[in-house]
């Protein structure tokens, strides 16, 4: 329908996750812990990558079916060579209802500084930094290559210059590392362009040792916020959209909250994801996924990648952070078969 595919749960396929390296310059505690992802950890060889022409008609395919949203996540998506090259070609991308597709990017922002022109020349509409803290020994501690924080901020002021926003900085709240860091965040950000969203700490994968007790839930975070710069809810800009959001009662602009651990949001999730060997996955926490390189590298038409597309997504009924929630501690699935977030993309 023009409406695209909906799911077993009714829920439209809005947004394409697209993950173009697993490979990332930082070592992220709570992604890719240095014990696992070291010297000679088996990253996925470059034959194996979808190339940026099975990308681009994956990415036509989804749109067919309804996707408006492309992001490209990684690992750190800015170390796939050529990126501006294949941000070019989706840009192209013609919508059914001529709507511009909303192209963003997720990055760790220590590239921003010097590639920033060059995305927004090639077409990108708008990226979102993680930025942990802003103390750079807490920094340095949680990406775990001594990355220096100052690199990030210029980074973030040069996406900006080059008008690739509105721009969201992400913050993984991990207790006891840098929640302390939380209302330093926020007057940090507040009366700036920017909107600072806190993200719960979430168990995806199978090597960060994840903790409930880790865990700092977003109230919290909110309340510890609203002590010190009284906030007000706003409405949701969309349906689906991953953060609840507030504003400054005093008019220093918005944040938000990203609950996938106390509150989760399956209910309006039209998010699909597509992993670095093209294989694509209909939930963050998905076991299995579906190759669409072997249908592609085996000369499939257009026409049968898209009825792939809408066949997986027509029977899709994961909701897997509601099911954690009411099942704790029983997961509904064993962590060791959980797919890492840098595979899959964030
Ligand atoms: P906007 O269009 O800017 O709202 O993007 P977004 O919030 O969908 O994307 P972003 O990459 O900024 O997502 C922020 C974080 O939310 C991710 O890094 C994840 O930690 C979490 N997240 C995003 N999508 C999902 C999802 O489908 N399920 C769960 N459990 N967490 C998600
Ligand atoms: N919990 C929550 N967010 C995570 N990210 C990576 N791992 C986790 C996790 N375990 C986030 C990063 C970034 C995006 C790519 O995913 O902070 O914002
Ligand atoms: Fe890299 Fe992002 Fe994972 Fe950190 S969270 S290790 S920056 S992919
Ligand atoms: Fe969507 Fe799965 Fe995340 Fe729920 S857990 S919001 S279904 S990706």
């Amino acid at each position: 329908s023009a409406d695209g595919v909906h799911d077993a749960l009714n829920r439209p396929l809005r947004d394409l996750r697209i993950s173009v390296t697993d490979r990332c310059n930082f070592r992220c505690v709570y992604c890719m812990p240095k014990e696992v992802f070291g010297r000679d950890y088996a990253f996925v060889p470059r034959e194996d990558l979808l190339t940026f022409e099975e990308i681009t008609r994956l990415a036509r395919a989804a749109v067919a079916c309804g996707v408006e949203k492309i992001r490209l996540t990684g690992g750190e998506p800015l170390l796939r060579k050529g990126i501006d090259e294949l941000i070019g070609r989706l840009s192209a991308i013609s919508t059914p209802a001529g709507r511009p597709l909303d192209l963003a990017l997720t990055t760790n922002g220590s590239a921003l500084t010097h590639l920033a022109p060059a995305l927004k020349a090639a077409g990108l509409v708008r990226v979102t930094v993680s930025l942990d803290s802003l103390d750079d020994t807490t920094f340095r501690a949680m990406n775990d290559v001594r990355f220096p924080v100052r690199k990030v901020l210029d980074g973030i002021q040069a996406a900006h210059d080059a008008g690739l926003g509105p721009i969201k900085i992400n913050m993984v709240v991990k207790r006891g590392l840098n929640d302390h860091d939380v209302v330093k965040m926020a007057r940090h950000f507040k009366e700036t362009p920017f909107v600072l969203r806190f993200i719960e700490y979430m168990d995806v994968g199978s090597t960060n040792g994840w903790r409930l007790d880790e865990v700092v839930p977003s109230g919290e975070v909110i309340r510890r916020i609203n002590a010190e710069l009284p906030l007000e809810p706003v409405e949701p800009r969309y349906v689906g959209e991953t953060a609840t959001r507030w504003r400054y009662r005093d008019g220093g602009g918005e944040i938000g909250a990203i609950s996938s651990v106390t509150n989760a949001f399956c209910g309006d999730c039209t998010r699909a994801r597509v992993s670095v060997e093209g294989r694509l996955f209909t939930c963050l926490f998905a076991t299995k996924g579906h190759d669409l390189r072997a249908l592609m590298r085996g000369g499939c038409s257009d026409e049968e990648l898209a009825s792939k597309l809408s066949g997986v997504w027509r029977v899709r009924a994961d909701r897997y952070s509601e099911l954690r929630s009411t099942q704790t501690p029983d997961l509904p699935v064993s962590r060791a078969h959980r797919i890492e977030m840098s595979y899959i993309g964030g």
